[in-house]
């Protein structure tokens, strides 16, 4: 590490708590949340990098201004937080309810997701099927509520939920009642004095009303967040939907699918948007005749084109791009791996890239996260991964890519992977834990000596194959 970082740190950290002492509320969940992803970002050399080019003075004159703008605002100003991470998630959970009264039930699609994206960084998010990738992109661009977590963009505060504040609530007064109720049959038993029940009873009840009057103001807080993101933020963030297909609409013409973000952001002059329009087209290959044809004129490529434009029009710093690639075939796969690194290139993109093939992201992405039924498994960069897999899920995503050989792919063993056989977690349930530097896995303490021991197999397989 070296030593202006160091230095940075420090004085980022002082006025971290200095902001934290001042209104403990509101800053108490980001410093709680970041614990775990920061030292994600100890061994990463963007990070470096980038302290090492800024003077850290001037770093620290802008955060402090930063700070006491923040300070000079209304109680409820949109929380922020200061660090060179593009995207942060942190413990986002969504769940979806179905039903009613009795047959109310909940589907836990993303259960505490967290994960941070630098600047110009590829970040990759692999997993089967239903295991919530696409869930964890739409609620990063807003389109659904989310159940609770925070998502900060920029440091900004773009989306948070409350459900676990209201729980925290719902349960503090279940504890109060318990806790009365016990000191009421102490007393009765004669366990206990009058005034020591009542002395009990009174700071029971003032421990509880502080918890429930922080997590009103927690609340008030993300309800304030979530109605007044800045939408110019929010267009910097642009997604490449799924299904190239259905997210065109079939009765609108190429232009005005593509044109329909401009004019929701205000821009009304047809001529500046068609210009705009025909150079996003450009950009993805595609020719200035095809504005004034329908969706079901153009092949899967040319569609999956079109969904990149819409997104490109914004200009967007950010771009999520959910599985670009999986409807298309083998030939135009290549071309729009190769559009979308360009793009990267020439635009300053950074891009959270969703696939479920563990080959596509593996040359295309910096950092690659495995999702497994709702939660992150394994989070490494890519050559890490590839070198050390250790969670089974994601050996078993391995082993299903084909290989090119004929003679290795004869040979090829299918892994597949069952949580019941795989794991056991009657004992110790598993946390999130960081067994090599930027290597994070989902484990509890029996596991992580196992795959320690893993790790020093596969270096001594890998020497010995030198
Ligand atoms: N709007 C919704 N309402 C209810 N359930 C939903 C909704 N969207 C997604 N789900 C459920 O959430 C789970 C995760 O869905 P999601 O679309 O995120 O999966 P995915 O990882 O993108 O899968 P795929 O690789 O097939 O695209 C699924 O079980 C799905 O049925
Ligand atoms: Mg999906």
């Amino acid at each position: 590490m070296s030593e202006k970082r160091k230095i940075n740190e420090e004085k980022l950290e002082s006025s971290k708590k200095t902001l934290l002492a001042n209104q403990p509320d509101v800053y108490q969940d980001i410093q709680e949340s970041n614990v775990n992803i920061d030292k994600v970002n100890d061994d990463n050399d963007e990070h470096e990098h980038s302290f090492e080019n800024n003077d850290v003075k001037k770093n620290e004159e802008i955060h402090e201004e930063k700070i006491e703008e923040i300070k000079k605002k209304c109680k409820f100003k949109q929380e922020y937080v200061d660090n060179n991470v593009i995207l942060s998630v942190n413990h986002l959970k969504q769940y979806f309810f179905f039903g009613k009264g009795t047959n109310r039930y909940k589907l836990k699609a993303v259960h505490d997701v967290s994960f941070q994206i630098h600047e110009g960084e590829c970040f990759g998010l692999v997993g089967e099927s239903g295991c919530g990738k696409t869930t964890t992109g739409r609620s990063i661009i807003r389109l659904y509520n989310i159940t609770s977590g925070s998502i900060y963009y920029k440091g900004y505060r773009i989306g948070a939920g409350s459900r676990w504040n209201e729980k925290e609530i719902k349960y503090t007064k279940i504890r109060l009642k318990n806790k009365l109720k016990e000191l009421a049959a102490d007393l009765k038993n004669g366990k206990i004095s009058q005034e020591e029940h009542d002395k009990e009873a009174a700071s029971a009840k003032e421990y509880a009303e502080n918890i429930i009057k922080v997590q009103k103001a927690k609340i008030k807080q993300i309800k304030h967040d979530n109605t007044h993101v800045d939408p110019k933020l929010m267009q910097e963030i642009q997604m490449i939907f799924q299904d190239p297909i259905d997210s065109l609409d079939p009765r609108m013409t190429v232009e005005s699918i593509i044109s329909e973000g401009l004019q929701i952001q205000g821009h009304h002059n047809r001529a500046e948007n068609h210009k705009k329009v025909v150079e996003a087209l450009e950009k993805v290959g595609l020719i200035e005749d095809y504005t004034n044809r329908y969706p079901h004129e153009f092949s899967g490529g040319q569609r999956q084109r079109i969904g990149i434009a819409r997104a490109l029009v914004m200009n967007p710093k950010f771009l999520i791009c959910d599985e670009p690639i999986s409807a298309l075939d083998v030939s135009i796969r290549a071309q729009i791996i190769n559009l979308l690194n360009d793009l990267k290139e020439e635009m300053g993109l950074s891009l959270l890239f969703i696939a479920h093939d563990l080959s596509v992201v593996k040359y295309f992405c910096d950092r690659i996260a495995v999702m497994y039924f709702g939660e992150m498994v394994e989070l490494a960069t890519s050559d890490e991964l590839f070198k050390h897999p250790l969670h089974p899920y994601t050996k078993s995503l391995l082993s299903a890519i084909p290989k090119p050989n004929p003679l290795t792919e004869k040979n090829r063993v299918r892994i597949t992977y069952n949580p019941q056989e795989s794991h056991d977690y009657s004992v110790e349930k598993p946390r999130f834990v960081e067994i090599l530097p930027g290597h994070w896995i989902l484990a509890n303490t029996p596991e992580i000596e196992k795959y320690k021991e893993e790790i020093k197999e596969l270096d001594a397989n890998s020497k010995s194959d030198h």
